[in-house]
């Protein structure tokens, strides 16, 4: 594989680029994981449940430490959460701007903030029906679940969201996922 001369931004000629680090990419698929086991599959009321939720609470407060001290396309830096650049990049879609986003696209961004505060409402909701607080308080399961609704909106949508950019882009976003590199078609605008 090769790397690549100019990382950061600019036109490149490479044509694979490393952009998720390995802890990006466990963290990824183990967190849609317990989703999906504590969605789907683990009965609601048992131990396991909750074991597995805190493990998704976990694995995004490391992605979160992450975020702060990893390298570069896994930093906040990279991806902040902005409107601004969420209407730039609208714009610059709507041009037929393909220039292709090492890290999130802002708008892959913004999903990626509602995943992480979803899933941790869901968790602090979870704790909150084994505390003798809130035990058996009907608005707190309540939360839980709806809130839960919500991620599987925001799941529905951020798969959607991949899928089409990876057919604007012209990347596999799924693969990079997966092997961590990006695939940059020839003389494109990276940032
Ligand atoms: C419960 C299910 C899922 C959850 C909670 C989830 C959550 C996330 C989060 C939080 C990120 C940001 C990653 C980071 O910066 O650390 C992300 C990125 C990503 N996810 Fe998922 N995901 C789920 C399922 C999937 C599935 C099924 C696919 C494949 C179709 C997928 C493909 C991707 C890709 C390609 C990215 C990177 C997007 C980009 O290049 O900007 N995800 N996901
Ligand atoms: C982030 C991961 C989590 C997900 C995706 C999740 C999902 C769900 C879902 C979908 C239900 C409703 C099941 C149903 O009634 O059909 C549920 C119920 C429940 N969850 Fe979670 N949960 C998570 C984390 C937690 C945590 C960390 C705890 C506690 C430590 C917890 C405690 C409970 C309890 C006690 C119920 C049963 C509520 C009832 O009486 O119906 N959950 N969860």
């Amino acid at each position: 594989m090769v790397d690549i001369a100019k990382q950061s931004s600019g036109r490149t000629s490479a044509r694979d680029i490393a952009v998720w680090d390995p802890l990006i990419r466990l963290i990824h698929w183990t967190l849609a994981l317990t989703i999906l086991l504590n969605g789907a599959f683990i009965e609601a009321e048992s131990e396991m449940h909750e074991w597995i939720g805190y493990i998704a609470l976990s694995l995004v407060g490391v992605r979160l430490i992450w975020g702060l001290i990893g390298p570069k396309h896994a930093r906040f830096a990279a991806f902040p959460p902005s409107p601004a650049r969420v209407s730039r990049h609208i714009k610059a879609m709507l041009r037929g701007d393909q220039t292709i986003h090492l890290s999130h696209n802002p708008l892959g961004a913004l999903m990626t903030y509602n995943i992480w505060l979803t899933v941790i409402a869901i968790g602090v909701t979870g704790y909150m029906m084994t505390t003798l607080t809130f035990f058996g308080i009907d608005w707190v399961e309540e939360a839980h679940e709806t809130i839960f609704g919500w991620l599987l909106f925001s799941i529905a949508l951020h798969i959607a969201g991949v899928a089409f950019d990876t057919w604007r882009s012209g990347v596999n976003l799924v693969r990079a996922m997966v092997s961590g590199r990006k695939n940059i078609p020839q003389g494109r605008e990276v940032e």
